[in-house]
């Protein structure tokens, strides 16, 4: 029986991606020309400027200095995205505000695609085709240049409340194109750089899970009728199969880096907490296969955990709209390096030997960074 959905991106859609290097590529000619003329324009201004001085060393006029913008920087990583998780609210609670620092970090850093954590459509997902949530939430929020790219999401518990099916269906990227969704899926990412020729052997590899299933409480006889459970009939299959693909995958892998993405929490100080669940089923995985990270939402806010007793990083990024639901302390061994829980969202920039995540709130500050070499 075909109860396991796992998808991995056949190359060409991969390749989508790379549609964005093309664009990398005009908008540096464009620049350039831009360049030369801004250059014409400054020899003209300093002209004027001149004869001006000279006509007016009364000091009758003030003149202001121009700071004319050189171009801006190529990115410094090959790949650069961003993860939002938490946020389908038709633009409120922030989640606009989000959006727009959003688009402002992807043009810096010119992102090749948007994560999405789950939990993509509130309070129960998307009813059907015709649910105008899926563009009061998606496409008329996240407007802005840099955005329409490439976003690949999950599903969280809230859009199981709904029609997931047609979140992971075409429907919706026929709506929409920039929209893949899906239970459990791979990409596969080089990242040797544009200077690079030849062979390009170091990629990273980010492997999407799919961790509502996994959480006993959904299944209970009170709440098992209002999830949509279509296609996870038999649950303990569906969850073993998950788990014996992620780990076989991650062991195969000969990424060097490797990312895994759900929206559940493993470790949290957040309103959840650690989800016990993923704790006992795909944690033993993960530092078996040496994950270096684990990005997910479900609490509403951004944290980078780091435990004396795992070598994964936990990274939280579930504050697309709604937050500001608290934090807890925690002890020294619960390994908050960092908790903010207001909105925002994070950029994850990587090279072949570093990966770097940066954590953004909703007025556009960078409150904090991690930094991992190897
Ligand atoms: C929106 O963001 C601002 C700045 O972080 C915050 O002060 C305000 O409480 C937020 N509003 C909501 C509804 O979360
Ligand atoms: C993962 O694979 C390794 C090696 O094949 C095996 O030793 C381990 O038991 C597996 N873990 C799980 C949870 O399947």
């Amino acid at each position: 029986m075909e109860i396991v959905e796992t998808k991995v991106i056949p190359d060409e859609e991969v390749g989508l991606l790379q549609r964005n290097v093309e664009e990398v590529v005009e908008i540096h000619a464009w620049r350039s020309l831009r360049y030369v003329a801004i250059t014409v324009v400054a020899v003209l201004i300093g002209t004027i400027f001149g004869c001006a001085v000279s006509l007016y060393l009364s000091g009758a006029y003030d003149f202001e200095t121009f700071a004319l913008e050189a171009t801006v920087a190529r990115p410094k990583h090959p790949l650069n995205f961003l993860a939002v998780g938490d946020w389908g609210r038709e633009g409120t609670f922030n989640q606009t505000m989000v959006a727009k620092q959003m688009g402002r970090v992807g043009r810096q850093l010119r992102i090749n695609f948007v994560v999405s954590v789950g939990d993509n459509f509130y309070q129960a997902g998307l009813k059907g085709p015709h649910d105008t949530k899926f563009k009061n939430s998606f496409s008329k929020v996240y407007t802005a240049r840099s955005l329409q790219t490439q976003w690949f999401a999950v599903l969280g518990n809230h859009d199981y409340l709904g029609d997931t099916l047609l979140q992971i269906g075409d429907i919706l990227t026929q709506k929409d194109s920039r929209w893949f969704c899906d239970r459990s899926y791979q990409i596969k990412y080089f990242l040797c750089g544009t200077s690079h020729i030849g062979y390009c052997s170091k990629f990273v590899e980010l492997f999407f899970i799919d961790t509502t299933p996994f959480v006993n409480d959904y299944w209970s006889a009170a709440q098992q009728r209002t999830f949509d459970w279509r296609g996870i009939d038999l649950r303990e299959e569906y969850l073993h199969e998950q788990l014996q693909n992620l780990n076989s995958t991650l062991e195969s892998s000969k990424a060097i880096w490797k990312i895994v993405i759900g929206h559940h929490t493993i470790r949290s100080l957040g309103r959840h907490g650690d989800t016990q669940e993923m704790v006992k089923h795909v944690l033993p995985i993960l530092e078996k296969q040496n994950v270096d990270v684990y990005l997910n939402g479900h609490d509403h806010c951004l944290q980078h955990i780091k435990r004396e007793d795992s070598n994964v990083h936990f990274v939280t990024s579930g504050a697309g709209s709604k937050s500001f639901q608290g934090l807890h302390e925690g002890q020294p061994e619960d390994g908050l390096q960092f908790g903010y829980d207001g909105q925002g969202f994070v950029s994850v920039s990587m090279g072949a030997h570093d990966l770097r995540i940066d954590f953004h709130d909703a007025l556009g500050q960078n409150l904090y960074q991690l930094d991992l070499h190897k």
